[in-house]
């Protein structure tokens, strides 16, 4: 059996940049021989200051949301970190075997820091150490995310290694799997920039929740260029190659057959056909997601049920790692 693990912050809307880079892959990787862990990541929101009750509701709204993308909750683990303590407690045990110089050259950290520059805690700096432990525990093999999340990944692997060779085999070393297009879905505002839900500008993103006209809206304003001809370049075209990168990720075609579809036509064209595209696919998702949230019995199910499957696996490998370091447990 292969195991299957990521996560998402419960933080802000989630954006076409989490459903392309992320959530999409976590569904088509659900399979016969693969058993998945897909957690909500409660503690990882907490770096940044959050409202207690808001943070509640959103980590429930993102398990029905995953649920609405696509994830059988029978078929894999749905979580919410928070529920699963061994996330918390096999942290500190890797916390001890991670160098301070390595957390200090991870780019999120620099980022959030200058972002959040009233409010640099610990927990910001030792938030990869969290992230391996999610990773570790389950004895991964595969961690699907998006770019972003490259270097974070490279991290775990240092740290399962030191840990295996320091103690004795004990942890899997995971591999990232990382989409070829839409592995990093740029700002429709800015293409040098990364879409993010935190971005100020609203037709930056375009949020998994958006109605069909402000979708539609959104992509008409996207930034492309003044060329005026539809190809996949993204140094000297960053916008264009943007839009036909999520075009594939909604069609599941290939990057030439999407360009060969594209030859002669304008760029108005290129944005209203990729608008659809995401509706069409989105429409459900969303109508999905509002009947999932007024079932909050299900959903209550769906996480305890999520959480005694995870912890179940998890306290294994903790328990051999207590053992590996000598703490009684
Ligand atoms: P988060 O919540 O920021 O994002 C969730 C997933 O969405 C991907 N993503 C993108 N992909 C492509 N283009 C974009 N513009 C874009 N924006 C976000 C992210 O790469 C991610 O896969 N630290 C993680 C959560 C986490 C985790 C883990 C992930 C905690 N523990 C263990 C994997 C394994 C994060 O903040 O993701």
């Amino acid at each position: 059996m292969k195991y299957v693990f990521s996560g998402i912050q419960p933080s802000g809307s989630p954006t076409l940049g989490n459903y392309v880079g992320a959530l999409r892959n976590w569904s088509l990787l659900q399979g016969e021989d693969r058993f998945c862990y897909y957690c909500v990541v409660d503690m990882h929101a907490i770096t940044v200051r959050q409202d207690a009750e808001a943070l509640k509701r959103r980590s429930m709204e993102t398990v029905a949301l995953l649920i609405a993308c696509g994830i059988d909750p029978v078929k894999s683990a749905l979580f919410i970190q928070s529920q699963v303590p061994a996330h918390a407690e096999l942290s500190w045990v890797l916390c001890c075997n991670t160098y301070m110089g390595e957390l200090s050259r991870m780019t999120q950290y620099k980022d959030k820091c200058a972002k959040h520059a009233d409010n640099i805690n610990a927990g910001l700096f030792t938030y990869p150490v969290l992230m391996a432990a999610d990773i570790l525990l389950y004895q991964t093999d595969l961690v699907p995310v998006g770019v972003d999340q490259k270097q974070h990944i490279e991290i775990a692997r240092d740290i399962a290694i030191r840990f295996n060779n320091a103690y004795g085999e004990t942890f899997k070393v995971p591999e990232g799997f990382i989409p070829k297009f839409g592995g990093r879905v740029m700002s429709l505002q800015d293409p040098a920039q990364k879409m993010s839900k935190s971005d100020p500008n609203p037709n930056g993103f375009v949020a998994i929740m958006d109605t069909p006209d402000v979708i539609l809206k959104k992509f008409k304003r996207a930034v492309t260029d003044s060329d005026g001809e539809i190809r996949y370049d993204p140094e000297n075209k960053p916008g264009v190659s943007n839009l036909l990168s999520i075009y594939t990720s909604f069609t599941d075609m290939s990057m030439e057959d999407a360009v060969a579809a594209f030859a002669g036509k304008g760029y108005g064209n290129l944005k209203t056909e990729v608008a659809q595209a995401v509706i069409d696919e989105l429409t459900p998702v969303q109508q999905e997601y509002k009947r999932l949230l007024d079932d909050q019995a299900y959903l209550n199910d769906v996480i305890q049920s999520g959480a005694s499957r995870a912890a179940k696996h998890a306290n294994e490998t903790l328990r051999a790692v207590y053992d590996c370091v000598g703490l009684h447990g």
